[in-house]
Parts: C-alpha cells; structure tokens; sequence
C-alpha cells in the first residue's frame, strides 16, 4: 500500500463519491481538469489495484493505493515476444508526438530496430513533412 496524505480541506461528504469521475471538478473554471483522480484510478485498475480515500473534513484527505504483490519471480513470455519482434529493414516510420520525451524514446527504439525515423512535435509539423517524404514513409504513428 503507498499512501499519499495532505493536510488541507479535507473532501466534503456529498462529492467524495464523485471525485473519482472524469471531468468532475470543484476548481474554478480554467483551474482543474477533472481528470487527475480518474486518471489514477485508471492506472490503479490497470495494475489490478484499488484505492481507498480517507477523508476528515477540515484536517485533510488520504489515499491510499493497494496494489498487489507479486511473490515469484515472473519469467512470462512478454519479455521474450519484445525480442521476438520483428526488425525493420530501413523503412521511414513518421512518429508524431508533442511529448519530448516520448518522441525520442520511440525514436531511439525504432532506429534500434533498423527502422528510420521522421519525427514531429505537431500537426503542421507532421502534414509538412509527410507531404515531403510521403513516398519513403511506410508507417505515420499518430499520437
Ligand atoms: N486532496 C484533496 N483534498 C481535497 N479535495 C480533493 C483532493 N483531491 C481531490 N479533491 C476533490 O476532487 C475533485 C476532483 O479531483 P481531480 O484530481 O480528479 O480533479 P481536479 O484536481 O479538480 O483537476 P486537476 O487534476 O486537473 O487539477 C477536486 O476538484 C476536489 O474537489
Ligand atoms: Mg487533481
């Protein structure tokens, strides 16, 4: 169990069931999302979890994420079908993506795997360069 607690408000009991839905929000308009609660509980329940939210009014809020265990050492299969997935012969791959991060870690993949890489921080970006290459590019991935 990670828990993860504050000192503030607290959460008032008739919205406490709801913090948990996507778009529900108490902040101003332009302030909240409403997407950071049903974002972790998406990742929790992918993680086979649960969450629990313990909460007193004016002394402040504590979540806590139970996330099972696993005791033996997992040898699956997964790890040998990465290995197992087929390498590229050079082919022009388009990845657009306006997170750096996750551009250059696909780049840097592909190109492990003999693939070529256009890459593309934006739409217009994208459209440009695709218009140029577009006969070279096998494969656009599209964030
Ligand atoms: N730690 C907390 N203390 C008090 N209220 C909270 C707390 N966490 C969430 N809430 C309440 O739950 C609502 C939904 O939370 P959620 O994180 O999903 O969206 P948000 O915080 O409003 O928006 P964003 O995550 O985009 O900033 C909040 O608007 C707030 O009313
Ligand atoms: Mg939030």
């Amino acid at each position: 169990m990670i828990t993860v607690c504050d000192t503030g408000t607290g959460i008032k009991r008739e919205i406490v069931d709801r913090i948990f839905e996507p778009f529900f929000t108490t902040k101003e308009v332009g302030k909240g999302t409403g997407l950071g609660l049903s974002t972790v509980l998406g990742i929790i329940k992918s993680h086979s979890g649960f969450v629990n939210v313990v909460n007193e009014v004016g002394k402040g809020t504590e979540f806590q994420v139970c996330l099972p265990v696993t005791q033996t050492i997992d040898t699956d299969s997964k790890l040998a079908r990465y290995e197992e997935l087929p390498a590229g012969h050079g082919e022009l791959i388009l990845v657009v993506n306006d997170e750096d991060s996750i551009r250059e870690v696909t780049q840097t993949w592909l190109e492990q795997n003999a693939y070529k890489v256009l890459v593309a921080s934006d739409g217009i970006n994208a459209i440009t360069l695709y218009t140029k290459h577009q006969q070279e590019i096998s494969v656009v991935l599209v964030d």
